[in-house]
């Protein structure tokens, strides 16, 4: 099939192009600089160089290419996050995920692809109420905290857009948090890494916050399921094991050689990060992977996080 990547030079991007190209797609890797033309090319792809925020260039992009599948892959979130402001951390984000995800669609329309495949999140867009494992079928956080509320409403903006796109097939992807080579918890280091080891990422109040992760391959793997069949639909591409923060942020302190995280009470963590650290650390709630090995027939390689984090020290 003809796929165009939006973000194929990005942590995620940088995985999925080679297995695609990989699978004989005939794969076209969108990126905003000249300067990374070489990287596509060396990943086996054709480049095409547009700014996804400008509909004119997407759409020229996309008309060139001739796509059948589109992926929507792009995220601006490799400089530090700063969840003390997470609205303005995540504001390219999130203006990727609502006017980037119309110029797409819009662009796909026009030359009738028949899949449309959208990166989303698993995690913190759930509510923060009910069991600790969430299926695709619970609902979003109808509270999100204040400094919060744009990112969840670029979430619901794009989960809405693609599933409502009644004329493709519309496919949205909640990745758990990514791990593994070119992500912020890496086998080279990555900012989690870095924070952990200098012991910048402490456990706040029972850290009883639930995450759910993905190793970066896995989730490139379910992606490729994804752009080749399956129902239209949400699914959760996140690892069997759900942990608390007070499980897995010990276990990555010792994985990386780091001393045990600091432990901090709530009013603390407050103050010292704001409300969206505060949810993340003891509110949030983790995903179930049951209906994309059902639906997608995809299977984690990396199904638990234990192993997996254990492996990057190796
Ligand atoms: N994805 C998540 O949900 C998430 C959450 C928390 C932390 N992280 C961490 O953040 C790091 C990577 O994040 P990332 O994947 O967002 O970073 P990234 O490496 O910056 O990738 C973003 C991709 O989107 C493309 N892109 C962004 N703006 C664009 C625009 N206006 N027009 C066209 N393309 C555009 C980039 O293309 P060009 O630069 O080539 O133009 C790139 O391919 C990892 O360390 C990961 O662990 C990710």
């Amino acid at each position: 099939m003809k796929v165009l990547v939006a973000g194929a030079t990005g942590a995620l991007g940088k995985q999925l192009v080679p297995k695609l190209v990989a699978r004989g797609h005939d794969v076209v890797g969108m990126t905003r600089s000249e300067s990374k033309r070489q990287l596509i090319l060396d990943m086996g792809a054709a480049p095409t160089v547009a700014d996804a925020l400008d509909p004119d260039q997407v759409a020229r992009a996309v008309a060139t290419a001739e796509p059948e599948v589109i992926a929507h892959e792009l995220t601006a979130l490799s400089d530090s996050l700063d969840l003390r402001h997470f609205d303005r951390t995540f504001a390219m984000t999130n203006r990727l995920r609502t006017e980037g995800t119309d110029h797409l669609l819009a662009a796909g329309r026009a030359v009738g692809i028949s899949r449309f495949v959208a990166q989303s999140y698993a995690g913190w867009p759930s509510a923060r109420t009910g069991g600790r494992v969430k299926t695709e079928d619970d609902p979003l956080d109808p509270t999100p905290p204040d400094s919060m509320r744009a990112s969840h409403d670029a979430i619901r903006y794009l989960e809405t857009a693609v599933t409502g796109a009644d004329w493709t097939e519309g496919v949205v992807l909640r990745y758990g948090g990514f791990y593994g080579p070119g992500t912020a918890l890496g086998p080279d280091g990555g900012e989690t890494v870095e924070m952990v080891r200098k012991r910048k990422f402490p456990v706040v109040g029972d850290g009883g916050g639930i995450w759910s992760f993905v190793h970066i391959e896995d989730a490139a793997d379910a992606t490729v399921a994804a752009i080749e069949h399956g129902p239209r639909g949400i699914y959760n591409i996140v690892d069997d094991e759900p942990a608390p923060v007070s499980e897995w942020l010990p276990a990555a302190a010792a994985a990386v050689g780091a001393r045990a995280p600091r432990r901090v009470p709530r009013w603390l963590g407050r103050v010292l990060a704001g409300e969206a650290a505060v949810v993340m650390m003891t509110e949030v709630r983790g995903a179930s992977n049951l209906k994309p090995k059902r639906e997608l027939g995809w299977q984690p390689r990396h199904p638990s996080w234990r192993d997996g984090f254990a492996r990057l020290a190796a």
